[in-house]
């Protein structure tokens, strides 16, 4: 399987790569940068590291990869300041984003091409390509929440002593200041959280608004967050490679999960091939659903907002 990174020099764009290369799941690792230079040299960095790694074919160029990729990942973007929020973003990416729309495009993309966006806010421009591509809506999807989610499992897993890849606990809806964590749900080595040696509700509430608060304090920390956008993104994309259909929470256009639809936002969402197979709606509290439901308000305004100022 080939994917095209678009900001592929960038750091988001080459972690992702480097996840990727190192995940040795997929086959052929584009990266399409205005930067030519520097994705030239992202590229022959990691191809440097290739022989200990896997056999894959990793370059960068242009817009003449389209055409062959199966999954065309976005990342390019300008990254935000530690005091903005994504959606206070949207100006200074919109315009950037709908000319990468249109070169996408005109390039001619597959039929089956798989859409996934990073770039923030990732909800809003997930919609938007969405509506623009004219790719089937279940082939275009975002990162949404599935960042916020690993992120939260490790918080709570450094906290508790407990083995990361054992804590299972969901952030759904925007990735963003209204995400969701969905502690119903919520386990550690299929325990329910609450029964966990240590767990109380008020360390819920601080692990959560430090989840919320990651991005701006990996960004105050070192500029921008490049590892965990990374793997998480590497999940996304070796699932639609295996066609594992993994439950993940992403973003997509909703079509009627939890009453919620026409904005894009992350549900508990089976991935495949074709990108979204389907999705769960898992059993949720009432306050948790009225999260999800506020998210989406959030976003459908938003949303509107930025099609009135491009005209549509
Ligand atoms: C973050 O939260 C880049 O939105 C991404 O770090």
């Amino acid at each position: 399987m080939k994917v095209s990174i678009i900001g592929g020099g960038g750091l988001v764009g080459s972690c992702a790569a480097f996840a990727l290369q190192t995940g040795g799941i997929v086959r052929e690792i584009s990266l399409i940068d205005l930067n030519t230079e520097l994705a030239a040299g992202q590229a022959l960095d990691l191809l440097h590291g290739g022989p200990s790694v896997a056999d894959q074919v990793i370059q960068s160029g242009g817009y003449e990869h389209i055409p062959s990729s199966d999954v065309i990942c976005i990342t390019a973007g300008l990254r935000r300041k530690p005091d903005e929020s994504r959606l206070d973003l949207i100006n200074r990416n919109v315009d950037l984003f709908l000319k990468i729309l249109d070169s996408v495009k005109q390039a001619g993309p597959k039929e089956s091409a798989i859409v996934f966006v990073v770039s923030n806010p990732v909800d809003v421009l997930t919609h938007l390509a969405a509506e623009r591509l004219g790719l089937p809506t279940s082939q275009v999807i975002g990162l949404g929440t599935q960042l916020d989610t690993i992120r939260f499992r490790s918080l709570i897993a450094a906290e508790l002593g407990a083995a990361p890849t054992q804590v299972k606990a969901l952030i759904l809806g925007e990735h963003g200041e209204s995400m969701v964590p969905i502690w119903s749900s919520a386990t550690i080595a299929g325990l329910p959280i609450e029964k966990y040696p240590g767990w109380n509700a008020n360390l819920a509430n601080q692990l959560f608004k430090r989840t919320k608060g990651s991005g701006a304090e990996v960004i105050r920390g070192k500029g921008g967050a490049g590892f965990a956008v990374g793997i998480a993104i590497q999940d996304v994309i070796e699932a639609i490679a295996l066609d594992s259909r993994r439950v993940l929470p992403i973003s997509s256009v909703q079509e009627g999960c939890y009453g919620i639809r026409n904005v894009a936002l992350s549900v508990p969402t089976v991935v495949g091939r074709c990108g979204v197979v389907d999705r769960m709606e898992v059993e949720l509290w009432p306050k948790e659903m009225q999260g999800i439901k506020s998210s989406g308000n959030v976003l459908r305004q938003t949303i509107e907002t930025v099609k009135k100022r491009i005209g549509g």
